[in-house]
């Protein structure tokens, strides 16, 4: 198993490091002459024309790829989404149309409510597509169109890399179909894949800075509650920073909408909890900051989580973590890897299994 791990002490590590790879094969796979080329997935262009909406069905992290590309999707390509728990949808009767692509996203394409859900789909002759991780899998096998994330073997129960792909198939799919629906120009178009090509490079920044979130992670090893708040986008990338931290370090933490916290929450503030704010988006900085100002003056102690150059936050926050700068709409790509960084070091800080978490199993093929 040491040899396995490459040098690293914890599986979820060596996968941390293995992220810009993982996003750069996944990218790569799917670009010709520095255009998508979605020909090996099996979705033509006049196929595309033919989608009304979108539907992702999903689990866990993979629930959270969704979440963030629900916005991107909409955005970009104008068309509605729904975002949609499997244990949920499959259970309540969908209204579902007809023109729609259905997307489950699947690292393992095991997960019993993920497969369920896809079944359900197919059933009422919806048009299917899987977004996995493990060749051959039942998602894999049983979609109508597959699209392979290239994030290799994930061992750690806590997902990095897959995640990291994920939200990669989710980018290039918004991309290709706002350029086939005529809602982004060409030149549009050509920036966006330009801009996915950076990534890697940007997420490979912010892992070699980990040093400054070990410091950081140690000193909340004793926490006991942390909430993690944004708007937009900003709220999709809480989510899964929130449950990075309650999987692995087994601290209680919240993801919540920002401007949602003053109608309840807000009243578990106390004395030293940790906030966590995170700013990527311009549009929504200054709400979200006004969010953190009242719940600094209930006496959180807050971090800030945002872009260079956004150097204004350190007024208001305790501790800031800097990300390089990219098109909003891919931020979440570069915010998730120190909340990943946090939460792992907060669990070694604190002695846990990291890897294999109590109560937690890698795949989840049980109803
Ligand atoms: C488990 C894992 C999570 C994962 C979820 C969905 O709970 O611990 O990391 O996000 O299942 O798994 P899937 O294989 O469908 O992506």
């Amino acid at each position: 198993e040491a040899a396995e791990k490459a040098g690293f002490e914890h599986f979820m590590m060596k996968e941390i490091h293995e992220q810009p790879k993982a996003v750069r094969d996944t990218l790569n796979s799917v670009l010709k002459d520095g255009q998508i080329d979605l020909s090996e997935i099996g979705l033509s262009d006049e196929e595309i024309q033919e989608i009304s909406q979108v539907y992702i069905i999903a689990c866990g992290s993979a629930y959270h790829v969704g979440m963030a590309s629900q916005y991107v999707f909409e955005d970009i390509v104008r068309v509605p989404v729904r975002v949609e728990l499997a244990s949920e949808f499959r259970y309540r009767n969908p209204i579902l149309d007809q023109k729609a692509l259905a997307v489950i996203i699947s690292q393992s394409g095991e997960t019993a409510d993920s497969l369920a859900a896809l079944r359900l789909c197919k059933n009422e002759g919806i048009r299917t597509m899987g977004i996995v991780n493990v060749v051959g899998s039942s998602i894999a096998r049983e979609a109508d169109n597959v699209f392979y994330t290239l994030a290799g073997p994930e061992i750690s129960v806590a997902t990095t890399k897959a995640y990291s792909t994920q939200l990669i198939a989710a980018y290039v799919l918004a991309i290709q179909f706002a350029k086939v629906k005529g809602t982004i120009s060409e030149e549009q178009y050509c920036t966006y894949i330009k801009e996915l090509e950076t990534l890697p490079d940007k997420i490979q920044r912010i892992i070699d800075d980990k040093e400054r979130l070990q410091w950081f992670a140690s000193k909340q090893a004793n926490s006991k509650d942390v909430f993690f708040i944004g708007r937009g986008i900003d709220y999709a990338i809480s989510m899964e920073g929130s449950l990075k931290m309650k999987e692995i370090s087994y601290i209680h933490s919240e993801a919540y909408a920002a401007g949602e916290l003053k109608h309840g929450t807000i009243s578990l503030i106390e004395d030293g909890t940790l906030v966590i704010g995170v700013l990527t988006q311009p549009a929504l900085y200054e709400k979200t900051v006004s969010n953190m100002v009242e719940c600094k003056s209930r006496g959180a102690y807050l971090m800030g989580l945002t872009t260079f150059g956004n150097y204004n936050i350190e007024d208001t926050a305790d501790f800031t973590v800097y990300i390089p700068k990219t098109d909003p709409h891919f931020a979440t790509s570069l915010a998730v890897i120190p909340l990943q960084l946090l939460g792992y070091f907060v669990s070694v800080a604190k002695g846990l299994d990291v890897d294999k978490p109590r109560n937690l199993a890698k795949s989840v093929t049980v109803e």
